[in-house]
């Protein structure tokens, strides 16, 4: 069954208020639901109530029992006469049965929820569409003992003591929602409790909820949602609207965090840090989620979507936000390379392969499917392109119109632009073509210098690739900011500018050009497209040192290794003098943030190698990029080992500063561990014996697990022994082994998922082995399609418990049209398998059947 965007129509029947009652029990909860609903035009359409999975008790309607109604592809559907009515039903539900962790569930013990998409269907009969919103009082019984934390949206009303050991609580949120930011948690729980003042002195609650013994680890967690509140109020004019802001955090969790009004829920990896068991990778993902969600309140909950078509109005825009805190939370320059190698390594395949969809897709089988990079993160590349068009105070006047407009209401994409032309005045009409048109463009510019003359000439040129579903591309509008240097005097030619390319090409003319030119594009990645140039070696090799954009800079050093790297693996021909000098020049200048340059030195995966290639030769790539690492870390020895020493620190702190140091001393340690000089791996196990935080510890393992050394098998175990009991850590004890280059990686991945440790029930645990293992491109690829069917029949399995979870891993099996037949084959075969499975999900079926095309 497909939805489509074009078949929009509004709800039959409106649901102003609705009281939910609920007789909480990890094997039978009881839920009564009472309605106010509306009819919502002239139609004479029964209420229609989506269901799924629930045992429905009884119906009544103005408070008397009706049996007229019957049960239509899970839904509850009521013939009702009039317009006005109070609807209520009680069902039953058992949480702690629910493996796909959609709706009410348990997590360790205790009981939560998730609704985002379509999980509130799952707990009660109710419209379940974003465009439906109503006010919740919810009231929530359970046994003391067990569960003596009853949280839910909003603020606190009553509480107090029921017979046989139970007890009970009141919860009312007053804004508006729709179904899919409903929550509940009951659990043994412990805050960790704060205030924070809004600007207009509302003062607000906010509590970290966790396990007794997982409170120290909150610290971080409670700082960022402070700074975000403080942010959101500087720079976008937000503020906080209740006097109450949970967050709990769970172990068992489909994905990184929920928006849930006034009561966020959170996989606990993005809340839970101390210095022994989080790397600065994790704190700093701790604080980008955190703010994440709490930016939700407005772009996503004060104004929702309309339909799930438009998700992107919400996330694309609230990552977008969040990326602009992290920014300006440490490095801006790091951040930038960091977004853009994750969009990268995520949206750019997705966009180039089968299951490519615009921004604002245009049908759906299961919409869970569609919580994409490319719904996240280019999303967010296209909001950040039109607050580039605009500039900052033309895209804050827009933003600000656009929440006046449509606060407590159901918005489109279409809102938003809209609110961003009027605001600005700019026409935006075929900008929009980022919101219907997939597919990364790709952009050729060639500079060419007129013969004796001082001018130089720029030709840009545009193609949006085809997607499925889309043979045929318009011309889009790509802001590129570039500049011109001169190659003699390292001078500025021609100053920065922004150009909006809107047609195939365009041609630009430079004037007072007096020396050889060098192309300086897409700088600050400006436009989310492939650019294509024809600039040398030498031409990379300059501004990889002297470009003042550090996105540029950074961009020139994996182009020029990209071009070395994709050139060996193609031909087995290597030059790697230009690399390791242009290396060598980066770790020389001292005036450079050791975490940028941590960056830069960094050579592209194998992966995005691939990406660049006609056909994926995963052994050909593996073998280019190991014979660089080696070259490089031989060559410049020297210089890994001083930087190495200048990067040792005393004690932890968690600051931009030290963060920069641990990220180049690691880098520093794999490079002198590829020259296979024999002390590293003594070296690397003597950082991980010293390490005083996980960062250095984690580091260090991952090296010693590439290589082959008795410290290898010493510290796997010790870490294993040291956090045997820290779910957290496991993961990353699995996730470092099926991220290991090692020849027997794929049996080692074999081997753990019979670990007593490993269990698919836990997405976090699942993930850490299984996605792990598909991106490396080696391993996954081995020429026997082992590799393949180990994800196949791990994802069968994991496809009974969890649906949502086992499809968020097929795309990477999906890949098939980029190899040579013999592994095109065998990926296909597995596809097969997987859609020939009985009982296949519909979640899975849509990204299996569309992967074979
Ligand atoms: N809205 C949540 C967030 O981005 C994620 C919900 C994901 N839901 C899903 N069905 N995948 O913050
Ligand atoms: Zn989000």
């Amino acid at each position: 069954h497909v939805t489509r965007r074009e078949d929009y129509t509004p709800p039959d029947w409106q649901v102003p208020e609705i009281a939910l009652d609920f007789s909480l029990d990890a094997a039978a909860t009881l839920v009564r639901a009472t309605l106010h609903v509306v009819r919502d035009s002239a139609h004479d359409r029964p209420l229609v109530l989506d269901g799924g999975g629930q045992t429905p008790l009884s119906v009544k309607v103005d408070g008397v029992a009706v049996n007229d109604w019957r049960i239509e592809n899970d839904a509850l559907v009521v013939p009702l006469s009039g317009t006005d009515h109070v609807v209520e039903t009680e069902v039953e539900i058992a949480p702690d049965r629910n493996t796909q962790l959609m709706g009410l569930y348990a997590s360790g013990g205790n009981l939560c929820t998730q609704c985002e998409a379509e999980g509130f269907r799952r707990i009660t009969f109710f419209p379940d569409r974003p465009d439906v919103l109503s006010i919740y009082k919810v009231r929530m019984t359970a046994d003391k003992k067990r569960y003596p934390v009853l949280l839910a949206n909003g603020d606190p009303v009553a509480q107090g003591d029921a017979p046989d050991g139970r007890h009970w609580a009141e919860w009312h949120d007053p804004y508006p929602k729709p179904c899919y930011l409903f929550a509940l948690v009951a659990g043994d729980l412990v805050a960790n409790t704060t205030t924070f003042t809004t600007r207009s002195g509302r003062e607000v609650s906010l509590g970290i909820w966790v396990r007794a013994a997982d409170l120290p680890k909150t610290a971080h967690a409670l700082a960022a949602l402070q700074t975000s509140m403080t942010w959101d109020e500087q720079v976008y004019g937000r503020e906080y609207d209740l006097d109450v802001f949970n967050i709990v955090a769970v172990d068992d969790f489909n994905f990184g965090a929920m928006e849930n009004k006034g009561l966020n829920i959170f996989n606990s990896r993005y809340i839970l840090a101390d210095a022994d068991t989080a790397t600065d990778y994790d704190f700093d993902a701790i604080a980008a989620v955190v703010a994440h969600e709490y930016f939700h309140n407005w772009s996503g909950n004060r104004v929702t979507c309309r339909d799930w078509f438009q998700l992107s109005l919400k996330e694309g825009f609230t990552v977008f936000r969040d990326q602009g805190f992290s920014a300006d939370q440490g490095s801006a320059a790091v951040k930038r390379i960091e977004d853009v190698r994750g969009l990268r390594a995520a949206q750019f395949p997705e966009d180039a392969g089968p299951l490519a969809h615009p921004i604002r897709p245009d049908e759906y089988q299961e919409i869970s499917n569609f919580y994409t990079a490319t719904i996240y993160n280019k999303g967010a590349e296209v909001i950040r392109m039109i607050a580039t068009i605009l500039g900052p105070e033309r895209f804050r006047a827009g933003s600000d119109l656009y929440f006046d407009r449509f606060d407590g209401t159901a918005a489109t994409c279409e809102d938003f632009v809209a609110s961003m032309e009027e605001a600005s005045g700019e026409d935006l009409s075929q900008f929009r073509l980022w919101y219907s048109q997939a597919g990364t463009p790709r952009l050729t510019a060639t500079l060419r210098q007129d013969a004796g003359g001082s001018r130089a000439t720029l030709t840009l040129s545009q193609r949006v690739p085809v997607t499925p579903g889309q043979p045929v591309k318009q011309p889009m509008v790509l802001p590129i900011k570039l500049k011109l240097f001169g190659a003699d005097t390292a001078t500025t030619l021609a100053p920065e500018r922004l150009v909006l390319l809107d047609g195939p090409s365009e041609q630009l003319v430079f004037d007072g050009v007096t020396e050889r030119p060098i192309l300086s594009i897409n700088r600050g990645f400006s436009a989310p497209v492939v650019v294509e140039t024809d600039r040398s070696a030498d031409d990379l090799a300059f501004l990889s040192a002297h470009d003042d954009d550090p996105f540029a800079r950074y961009e020139a050093m994996q182009q020029l290794m990209l071009d070395t790297l994709v050139q060996a693996a193609a031909t087995g021909q290597a030059d790697h003098k230009a690399v390791i000098a242009a290396v060598a020049h980066t770790l020389d200048d001292a005036a450079l943030d050791p975490a940028f340059v941590a960056e830069a030195v960094l050579l592209p995966s194998d992966n995005f190698i691939g990406d660049q290639m006609a056909l994926v030769d995963p052994e050909a790539i593996f073998r280019a990029r190991e014979a660089l690492r080696r070259d490089l870390g031989k060559a410049l020895d020297v210089r890994w080992r001083a930087a190495y020493a200048s990067t040792q620190a005393d004690a932890f702190v968690y600051s931009p500063a030290a963060k920069g140091l641990r990220r180049l001393k690691t880098v520093a340690l794999g490079y002198i561990a590829a020259s296979g000089a024999c002390d590293a791996a003594a070296l690397a196990f003597k950082q991980f014996e010293a390490a005083d935080n996980m960062t250095d510890r984690q580091g260090a393992l991952g090296v010693l697990v590439a290589g082959d050394s008795a410290e290898r098998v010493a510290a796997l175990d010790i870490f294993y022994n040291r956090y045997s009991d820290n779910a957290l850590v496991l993961d990353k004890w699995f996730q470092t082994q099926a991220l290991s280059p090692r020849d027997d990686t794929l049996e080692q991945v074999q081997t753990l998922s019979r670990h007593r440790d490993f269990t698919l029930a836990n997405p976090n645990r699942a993930r850490a082995l299984i996605s792990a293992f598909a991106v490396n491109q080696r391993a996954f690829n081995a020429a026997s399609g082992e590799g393949y069917r180990f994800v196949a029949d791990q994802l069968i399995a994991l496809d009974k418990l969890n649906p949502q979870t086992a499809a968020k891993l097929l795309p990477p099996l999906g890949r098939w049209r980029r190899f040579a037949e013999e592994r095109a084959t065998r990926m296909r075969a597995e596809l097969e398998r997987i859609v020939a499975t009985p009982g296949l999900s519909k979640d899975m079926f849509e990204q299996a059947s569309k992967s074979l095309g």
